[in-house]
């Protein structure tokens, strides 16, 4: 392959941006873009380095569906002996027609209704991660309805100040709204050891999302098995899983990302000790980097000594830049020699819809093509409609041959749900 300008998977070969043995200008075309464009080879690759890393104690790695929940790369991650890490009724719904088996499912959010407690008991997944008393007793009642013990593992608010580059996705510490309390886990945990019709299984966290250094994990197993061990002090020894959440990060720009063999030295040590079987829940770092979105430039623009590029994807297609000021590599489908410091802005009627600012581009014009990078996570997943705009199609790679995993959407998706004569119901009874 050519010199790599994006990441794994990704690169220019006679001057042109692929994916593995496909071009990406031959999907632009056959496509069209916006298009979101997957590698197998990188999500492999990935998936395999977390394996590698955590070889030496029993674990289980549950793929978080909320960076990506496109069906093909779900039945991809479950060919590899992947589980399934799901926050609603509908990544529930995603994940068994998918094709995982109820029991390598778990459920995890800070929100869940008692409609989603009782798809999961149904289904019979491996367990709940609660997130308050109310909450476990919330699945106990439910349970008990069912005629069948629950298994739930408690998420603690590990309360650990993090390096997470956006507030938005620092969850772990002290006062967020995710987790118990710390120290109000061991008084959940005796409650929930004394409902009759709910099983504490495991004790779980997530400490916040692309995290570059590996001591706040240190940190949060070592609080963690410290609370293993004052439930065994207390007579609980029902806990079969440590669940240490998601969270690893990926290299955007110059990050460095998690040094895995470190990981392996400085944490695994702890789970083992604990003798628990460890839960993982990674998202961005499988798919982060896996996914380019191919999109056209439609103009070129000045304004008030700014030059613009308006390109036909914008914050609908990807919010990361306008939500958290993410950096998404940029780089033209064939190169133009001259580079022009632009704002790379999408078509949406908000002056925060942007791709890039003040970045540094080759000198792209109407009808070139270009290719923003590592979007595999959180891309897709957080596409919307607004300004009735059709989310993109989704294509995946692997070595010579893509496919559409999912169609881009049409004028009638958008209209399907609405009612276009009202049936209107008297409520004026009094
Ligand atoms: N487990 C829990 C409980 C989580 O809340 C999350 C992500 C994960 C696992 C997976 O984290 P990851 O391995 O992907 O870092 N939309 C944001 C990221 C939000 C992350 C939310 N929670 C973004 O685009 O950066």
């Amino acid at each position: 392959m050519g010199q790599s300008v994006l990441t794994t998977g990704f690169a220019r070969v006679d001057g042109v941006m692929h994916c593995e043995g496909v071009s990406l200008e031959r999907i632009a075309h056959d496509v069209g873009t916006p298009v979101y464009v997957y590698s197998a080879a990188t999500i492999r690759d990935r998936y395999e380095r977390l394996e590698k890393m955590l070889v030496s104690i029993p674990h289980r790695i549950h793929y978080t569906l909320k960076a990506n929940s496109s069906r093909a790369l779900l039945e991809l991650l479950r060919s590899l002996g992947a589980g399934a890490d799901v926050v609603s009724g509908g990544e529930l719904h995603r994940a068994l027609n998918a094709g995982f088996a109820p029991a390598d499912v778990i459920f995890g959010g800070v929100g869940k209704t008692e409609r989603e407690i009782a798809e999961a008991l149904d289904a019979g997944i491996l367990f709940l991660n609660a997130e308050s008393e109310a909450e476990v007793r919330m699945i106990d009642r439910l349970a008990a309805a069912r005629g069948i013990v629950a298994n739930v593992s408690l998420r603690v608010n590990p309360e650990i100040t993090l390096d997470a580059p956006h507030d938005y996705i620092k969850t772990g510490g002290r006062g967020h709204k995710f987790g118990i309390p710390y120290d109000e886990v061991v008084h959940v945990a005796e409650l929930s050891a004394k409902l009759a019709n709910v099983k504490l299984v495991g004790l779980d966290m997530h400490l916040g999302s692309q995290l570059s250094r590996i001591d706040p994990y240190r940190e949060g197993t070592e609080r963690l098995a410290s609370i293993v061990a004052e439930l065994a002090r207390r007579g609980i020894r029902t806990l079969e899983y440590l669940d240490i959440g998601g969270g690893l990060g990926v290299r955007y720009d110059t990050e460095e990302p998690p040094d895995l063999r470190r990981f392996a030295s400085i944490v695994l040590p702890t789970v083992a000790e604990t003798g628990l079987m460890l839960i993982m829940e990674p998202g961005r770092f499988v798919v982060g980097n896996a996914g380019a979105l191919v999109s056209q430039v439609l103009y070129r623009k000045r304004s008030g000594g700014k030059e613009y590029v308006v390109a036909d994807a914008g914050m609908t297609e990807l919010l990361r830049p306008s939500h958290y000021g993410a950096f998404h590599n940029i780089v033209a489908m064939r190169q133009r020699g001259d580079v022009r410091t632009v704002d790379v802005v999408g078509p949406v009627c908000e002056s925060g819809d942007f791709l890039a600012l003040n970045r540094d581009l080759d000198d792209v014009q109407p009808g070139d093509y270009i290719v923003i990078g590592d979007v595999g996570a959180y891309g897709y997943a957080m596409a919307s409609n607004y300004n009735s705009r059709l989310r993109p199609a989704e294509v995946l790679v692997d070595g010579e041959r893509y496919a559409i995993i999912a169609a881009r959407e049409e004028y009638a998706d958008l209209t399907r749900l609405e009612v276009a004569r009202p049936d209107w119901i008297d409520a004026g009874e009094l």
